[in-house]
């Protein structure tokens, strides 16, 4: 289709993340650099049900870089599944002027992004806001290094007291059922395992542990476990081990929100940085319905229905290596 484009709406949906202030500002700040009005969405597809927007100058993305959340606010909007809401979401596009959309968030606001963007031909793009960094075709997706370094905190102070008392914590991390987060936090917080949805079940990963002396020589240890709705998480697992290894003093923390907040990391400003920046130029170039990613540190076009197709792997090299190192 050719169209021009004249003025962009950015929004924000889904779990927040911190870095998406940095995404925003990015976004609003190229568009404008290349003569392109933004209109700020907020709380994320609703805001296009209900009206809720407002035209951005350049100021209105001041001092937000280091603030964790969204200005814009986000929201997961059961409206929008539906055709109705999507043709008044249309409607609102069309009185606005909008030629084309930034959205920011995860696998559900991609999923959504692409049917709306092919019902009514309107150019979207995307940009990885999660810490779950669970898309496919991304090393890396914005917040995911802030919420890493938040839980590595975290648990290095779960360690005093677990050392102090010598006990055994299992300490649940989010993800929703995507064990990047606790992998790589078990590894840089030196955790004696990661229980990960991606390898085999909870109990046989648990059973391992045990046959393989968990515990025989040190006075503490933490197991990560990453959430799950299915087998209950480390909440779940606390209690198997209560009951057949009562020799434990075993306790349960569970990170939860805390995760999700907090200044993003400069990693993450920089990466939400170029992100924003490249949304506009992929805009500019006719691109849609595409993810920006990142790989290799080279920025990349990623298709949503690829983005979105949940199989993104972790590393087997990294799972061997907190195997090894926690001997
Ligand atoms: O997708 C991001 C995430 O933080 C998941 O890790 C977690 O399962 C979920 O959102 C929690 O969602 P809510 O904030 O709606 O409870």
């Amino acid at each position: 289709m050719e169209y021009k484009l004249r003025c962009i709406g950015v929004l924000t949906s889904g779990g927040d993340s911190p870095g998406m202030n940095a995404a925003i500002r990015a976004v609003t700040r190229t568009a404008i650099y290349n003569g392109i009005r933004v209109k700020a969405i907020y709380r994320g597809y609703k805001g296009l049900i209900t009206g809720e927007i407002k035209e951005f100058q350049t100021q209105d993305v001041s001092n937000i870089i280091q603030q964790g959340g969204t200005i814009l606010k986000t929201a997961r909007c059961q409206e929008f599944t539906t055709p109705e809401g999507r043709r008044i979401a249309y409607e609102t596009l069309q009185r606005e002027e909008i030629d084309a959309l930034v959205v920011i968030g995860g696998d559900g606001t991609f999923t959504g992004a692409r049917v709306f963007a092919q019902e009514y031909n309107i150019p979207i793009v995307g940009l990885p806001g999660t810490i779950d960094n669970d898309l496919w075709g991304t090393d890396v997706t914005i917040g995911y290094d802030t919420a890493l370094n938040t839980i590595v905190d975290a648990v290095d102070k779960i360690r005093d007291t677990a050392s102090s008392h010598e006990r055994l914590f299992f300490v649940e991390v989010m993800g929703r059922d995507a064990g990047f987060l606790a992998l790589n936090s078990a590894i840089a917080a030196g955790a004696e395992a990661a229980i990960i949805p991606e390898r085999e079940t909870q109990e046989e990963q648990l059973e391992s542990l045990i046959k393989n002396g968990f515990r025989k020589s040190k006075n503490s240890s933490i197991v990560i476990v990453a959430e799950s709705k299915e087998t209950g998480g480390a909440q779940a697992l606390a209690e198997k081990m209560r009951v057949h290894h009562p020799e434990y003093d075993v306790r349960v923390t569970i990170l939860g929100h805390i995760q999700r907040g907090g200044s993003p990391t400069a990693i993450d400003r920089i990466l939400a940085s170029r992100m924003g920046a490249a949304a506009i130029d992929a805009l500019l170039d006719e691109q849609r319905s595409i993810m920006i990613g990142i790989q290799n540190d080279k920025i990349v076009h990623v298709p949503f229905t690829k983005a979105i197709k949940d199989d993104k792997q972790v590393n087997p090299e990294k799972v061997a290596i907190l195997q090894q190192l926690s001997i």
